[in-house]
């Protein structure tokens, strides 16, 4: 199977190329490396002995985009290309709407003139918005966001909701991701932060590598074990995998499905810092400051959906989330370069 991977120099993207070429899959990946390297594609040739088909295009510029699909046969799209950082969107949202919406309109148009049927969309658990008790599950629907970014991730889904009514063969595998973290075990893949990070993982590996002094805590007055807020984490190489599992599901199914991606456990700001400390081996300094605006107090996945339609299950821990992330950070002080 041919599977197109826009966005696969990103950080999931390239985990999730890797598990796609191990499986025997043909990958093509379009990205514009607005944030990612091209060298990601030789960490890819080293992983898997396969370099992915690669074209540097913009998902804006229509007709490049038609280009990649005259040229090709594509089973399929798993579709990761857009911009994802939350405060940013609230500063520029035309830039968002104009990536992250009309973007996609672009891919989905020509997967429609293409007779491609069957894709993998990157939604996110912040959809739910704060509406909803947890665990979240999939048959809330969605709430009312915060921000424009998590606003093009409900629209993205609304769409896509709206082409599989119009087109009885589309397949549609919505995945919610809850908090992916962590990196290759190789050392040869993972997040590269622009600037000062606003997440908490890529943050903390930042104090534990030097290059920032503490980690600021947003609130110790939540109603939490702790008080710090509590996330559903998941391993960015088990994540990969669920995409694998929704690939082989849309092939053998037809309509829109919601599913959630994430562990179904939540840990707190503390216990990830703790479980950091323990990975590099050194105390962490932290400082307790106000909490975050639109931040919740707790967020984590009911996985039962995912694990009844696609099998899928995590593997891996906090211990190798954090191990992974320590390890990726301590062999690439520059990013990928
Ligand atoms: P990333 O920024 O590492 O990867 C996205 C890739 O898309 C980058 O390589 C970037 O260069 C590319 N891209 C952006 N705009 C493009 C365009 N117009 N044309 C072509 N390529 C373009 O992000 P990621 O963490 O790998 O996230 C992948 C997807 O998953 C995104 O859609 C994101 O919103 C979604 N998601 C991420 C998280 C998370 O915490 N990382 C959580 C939920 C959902
Ligand atoms: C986790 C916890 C913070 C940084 C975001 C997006 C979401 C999705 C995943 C894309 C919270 C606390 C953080 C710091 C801290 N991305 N924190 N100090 O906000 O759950 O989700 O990434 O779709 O849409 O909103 O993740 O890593 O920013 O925060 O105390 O310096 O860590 O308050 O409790 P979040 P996060």
């Amino acid at each position: 199977m041919h599977i197109l991977v826009t966005g696969g120099t990103g950080y999931i993207g390239s985990h999730t190329t890797v598990e796609l070429l191990n499986q025997g899959y043909q990958v093509t990946i379009v990205d514009n490396l607005y944030n990612s390297s091209i060298k990601v594609l030789d960490r890819i040739e080293r992983l898997t002995g396969k370099r992915p088909q690669f074209y540097q295009t913009d998902i804006l510029d229509l007709l490049s985009l038609e280009n990649v699909f005259k040229e090709n046969n594509f089973d399929a799209v798993i579709h990761f290309a857009g911009y994802k950082a939350v405060g940013e969107s609230v500063s520029i949202p035309i830039t968002y709407y104009q990536n992250n919406i009309a973007g996609s309109l672009n891919l989905y148009q020509l997967m429609a003139k293409y007779n491609v049927d069957n894709i993998v969309f990157s939604s996110s658990a912040t959809v739910y918005g704060d509406n909803f008790q947890v665990p979240f599950k999939e048959e809330y629907g969605s709430g009312d966001t915060t921000n424009p970014y998590g606003t093009t991730k409900k629209f993205n889904e609304i769409i896509l909701t709206d082409i599989a009514k119009a087109n009885s063969k589309l397949s549609c595998v919505l995945l919610r991701y809850f908090n992916p973290i962590g990196a290759h075990p190789s050392g040869l893949l993972g997040e590269v932060p622009n600037g000062i990070p606003n997440n908490l993982v890529p943050y903390i590996a930042k104090v534990a590598s030097g290059e920032l002094e503490y980690l600021r805590v947003f609130g110790d007055d939540y109603d939490t074990i702790d008080g710090t807020g509590v996330r559903d984490y998941i391993h960015v190489v088990d994540l990969a995998k669920a995409h694998l599992k929704a690939i082989e599901y849309t092939v053998k199914h037809r309509g829109i499905e919601v599913i959630n991606v994430g562990s179904g456990f939540g840990y707190s700001v503390l216990e990830i810092l703790h479980a950091y400390e323990k990975a590099c081996q050194k105390p962490l300094p932290y400082k307790i400051v106000a909490r975050r605006p639109g931040d919740i107090a707790t967020c984590y996945a009911d996985t039962a959906k995912a694990k009844k339609l696609l099998g899928f299950e995590c593997e891996l821990g906090i211990d190798e989330m954090c191990r992974d992330s320590y390890n990726f950070t301590k062999m690439n002080p520059d990013g990928i370069e």
